[in-house]
């Protein structure tokens, strides 16, 4: 479970107070998503979230721990072994394959027993077993999407963050991805928290919250039967 407390992120560039008191809980094996027009903080919260920033003030408890008070070197183990992080633009290592991209999560944590065994099933998950030997060069858009969200379930994280995961596809493989999404809350019983601007996937979602303005406007089902 992820408890967010009173969360405040100001910007000093551009004097911006990015979110203003957030208030939320993040129940185990659920699919959240984050909604909002541009500029509404999303991008702000998943990132403080996930540990890739830090608040201004307030708190991320995750499963009891307060992970912003953590060292920086135990944040980052905690990060690859409970986290797994998906972006709008994949970040696959371009000189890597499918499968090497998929292996080097696991590689640093050494959380995971059969590293190959384990890269392999996740291909065969996201629907990638014909991409093992590719190189990110010679692979579209939303393959590139699915060897990342294979990346990002490798070291068995208990939450997987998302930041608008499909921006960059066409709509068929959008709704690949977020079919992809939910198939992977069930089958691995991951946490989703997905941030998206696109109406048309909110139905993906156990939960939508919307923020406005650094502020949550609404929480709402969403119905998750997509
Ligand atoms: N690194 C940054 N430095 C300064 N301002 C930022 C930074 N990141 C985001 N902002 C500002 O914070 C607000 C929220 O941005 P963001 O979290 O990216 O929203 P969203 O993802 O919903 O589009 C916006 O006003 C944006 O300009
Ligand atoms: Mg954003």
């Amino acid at each position: 479970m992820i408890e967010v407390r009173n969360l405040t992120k100001h910007y000093k560039f551009g004097n911006v107070t990015a979110l203003k008191g957030i208030n939320l809980t993040f129940e185990d094996g659920k699919f959240y998503t984050i909604a909002g027009a541009s500029g509404s903080g999303k991008t702000t919260l998943l990132n403080i979230l996930s540990g890739i920033d830090s608040p201004t003030s307030g708190e991320v408890i995750v499963d009891g721990l307060r992970i912003h008070s953590l060292k920086e070197k135990e944040l980052r183990r905690y990060r690859l072994e409970n986290f797994g992080i998906v972006f709008q633009f994949f970040y696959l290592v371009p000189y890597l394959t499918g499968l090497e991209n998929v292996l080097l999560p696991i590689k640093y944590s050494k959380k995971v027993k059969n590293p190959e065994e384990r890269a392999r099933k996740l291909l065969k998950l996201v629907n990638a077993e014909h991409l093992a030997n590719k190189l990110p060069e010679h692979m579209s858009g939303g393959e590139m999407q699915r060897i990342a969200i294979a990346r990002a379930l490798a070291n068995r994280p208990k939450y997987l963050f998302a930041d608008e995961p499909t921006a960059n596809l066409d709509w068929e493989n959008k709704l690949r991805i977020w079919n992809l999404l939910q198939k992977i809350k069930e089958e691995e019983g991951v946490t989703v928290i997905a941030a998206t601007h696109e109406r048309e996937f909110f139905r993906f979602a156990d939960v939508v919250i919307t923020l406005r303005d650094g502020e949550v406007h609404e929480v709402n089902d969403g119905n998750g039967k997509a």
